[in-house]
């Protein structure tokens, strides 16, 4: 590009400027001056250029792409996203969970997986992880979750001691905590791994029957992990590999998709499954609800603005259309207040009219003002009306998904079903998912984490945690542990049952 054809630089008001490199003085030599306001500009705009990140989540990157569906569920649901052919826009969000906004892509932890289906009946979130469940059940325990995962008030470091106090006094983690000291607890990249809405959710149909689903993003570039020695190579030699790998790829034709599938209980079956299931630290499995194909994922179109499409992007599981909806499981619940909440704090009440939020269908709502409005209001701006205003059809919604419920208020743990327990799900991944060398990864893995600074007691009690999973593992654990501090565990010579009441969630 020859000079003559470069645009002229203006201020943010369209107006021309004199220099791209010289203040204004009085002399060569002398004071600025306050008129120069594009200096000024210059200046302020930088200072202000940083948004407070993500409070969880800080880390991450994404791309906007389309969805396709391939198979015909409309049986299930009357969801227009999901009918047969339809072809949707979307934007997807990977992150990591408890790293700042410049921390390595490759630390162990959960990968973020929030996908934006703009749908011609307004905007649809699916935000889930890299994992099928979560850590915790109950929403109070949710941010003292993440501040476990984070950094101590008095030195500011990330510390083990801490994570493990809260695992090991929180039984109903013990299966997501498995999942996470495993291979699959650092993809080797975002394209190679699942994507999962975790919770359970609601499909209703045209005749307005109810299934709950749950929703698994199958990666099919395959499913590849990092060791954590390469992974802590990585993390020194490119700090945003996952970043660079996703944006490069795309960059160059290479565009990874995933092929979405669902499993799905009939509403009935839930009351008597046996396993609560709503409870977001189980999965359902594949034997009882086998997957079912719905449509494919392509991420083909890099951002062009990291912070206006990824930084101020805004996902919220309570972005549900008609055909979909929620279900009781109370974190999934709590969930549908908490990211509006943060988006309104992080971006300002009028986040949905930044361009990544805002819907592709028409928004006819009553909110007015606020700070940063882009659209304008109309009157009449109430309703009731009697001047043409919008009106609520009930038709077109299915307000989230409902269900029945009644009973006194209580906090309580969920109504137990037959086979509810902590440990269980763990053992069966432990046992009969893995093989005996990812066992043994597993087992160094969580060794050389316990070894990072964990204390007694809470060592002790992560023995009998891991014990609780699975009795040979715990003891091996404990026995890899002991042995690079040079002491023997006396529990690991116990072969007897563990002690499983005692750790047993109360009900
Ligand atoms: P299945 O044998 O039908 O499924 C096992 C699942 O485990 C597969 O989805 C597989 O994913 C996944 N898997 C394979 N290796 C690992 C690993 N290293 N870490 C985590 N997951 C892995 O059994 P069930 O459905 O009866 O489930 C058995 C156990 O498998 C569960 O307790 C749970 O821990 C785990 N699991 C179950 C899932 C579910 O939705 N039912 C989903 C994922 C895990 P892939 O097909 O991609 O190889
Ligand atoms: C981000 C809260 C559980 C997945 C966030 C954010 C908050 C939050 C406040 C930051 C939002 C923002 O500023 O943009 C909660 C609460 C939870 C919960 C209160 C439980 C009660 C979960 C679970 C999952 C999940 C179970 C996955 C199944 C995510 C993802 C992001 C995120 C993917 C990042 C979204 C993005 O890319 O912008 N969460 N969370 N969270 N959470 Fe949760």
């Amino acid at each position: 590009m020859t000079d003559s054809q470069r645009p002229p630089t203006t201020t943010d008001a369209g107006v021309p400027v004199a220099s791209d490199e010289r203040s204004l003085t009085v002399g060569p030599d002398g004071p600025l001056l306050l008129q120069d306001h594009y200096l000024i500009e210059q200046m302020a705009n930088f200072n202000r250029e940083r948004i407070p990140e993500r409070q969880p989540h800080a880390k991450g990157g994404g791309a906007f792409g389309t969805f396709r569906v391939t198979r015909d569920l409309s049986a299930y649901t009357r969801a227009a996203v999901f009918s047969p052919a339809e072809e949707t826009e979307v934007i997807v969000r990977f992150s990591t969970v408890a790293g700042e906004r410049g921390s390595p892509d490759t630390w162990r932890d959960p990968r973020g997986f929030a996908v934006k289906f703009y749908t011609r009946d307004g905007n649809l979130d699916i935000v889930g992880n890299n994992t099928p469940v979560f850590f915790i059940r109950d929403p109070m325990k949710f941010q003292h979750f993440i501040r476990s995962q984070k950094r101590r008030s008095d030195n500011n470091l990330r510390d083990h001691d801490m994570q493990w106090d809260f695992w090991s006094l929180s039984p109903e983690s013990a299966h997501q905590v498995t999942w996470l000291m495993g291979d699959r607890g650092i993809p080797r990249t975002w394209r190679h791994m699942n994507g999962y809405g975790s919770h359970t959710y609601m499909w209703i149909n045209a005749a307005g029957e109810k299934f709950w689903v749950k929703y698994h993003f199958k990666t099919d570039q395959g499913i590849e992990t990092f060791t954590q020695d390469e992974a802590d190579q990585m993390a020194s030699a490119d700090t945003d590999y996952h970043q660079r790998d996703l944006f490069e790829h795309i960059r160059d034709g290479q565009h990874p998709s995933w092929t979405l599938h669902v499993q799905i209980m009939p509403f009935e079956e839930a009351r008597n499954y046996r396993f609560n299931p709503f409870d977001l630290t189980k999965v359902w499995p594949h034997g009882d609800y086998p997957l079912q194909e719905v449509g494919r994922m392509t991420l083909n179109r890099n951002v062009t603005d990291y912070h206006t499409e990824i930084e101020q992007a805004a996902f919220e599981p309570n972005n549900t259309v008609a055909g979909t909806g929620l279900s009781p499981d109370k974190m999934l619940l709590a969930r549908g207040f908490s990211y509006s909440d943060a988006h309104r704090a992080r971006l300002g009440v009028n986040y949905r009219q930044i361009p990544v939020n805002a819907p592709k269908s028409p928004v006819h709502s009553y909110t007015k003002d606020g700070a940063m409005r882009m659209q304008n209001a109309t009157d009449p701006v109430y309703a009731p009306n009697s001047y043409g205003g919008p009106k609520a059809d009930p038709a077109l919604t299915d307000d989230g998904g409902t269900w029945y419920s009644d009973g006194d208020m209580v906090r309580s743990a969920y109504t137990l079903h037959a086979e509810d327990d902590d440990w269980g799900q763990a053992g069966t991944l432990v046992r009969e998912v893995l093989d005996d060398d990812a066992r043994t990864r597993l087992v160094d893995n969580v060794v050389g984490h316990l070894l990072n600074g964990v204390s007694e007691p809470i060592l002790e009690r992560a023995f009998d945690y891991w014990r609780h999973v699975d009795k040979p593992l715990g003891d091996r654990i404990a026995a890899g542990v002991r042995a690079k501090q040079g002491e023997t565990d006396p529990k690991a010579a116990d072969q007897g049952n563990p002690a499983r009441s005692s750790m047993q969630r109360k009900a």
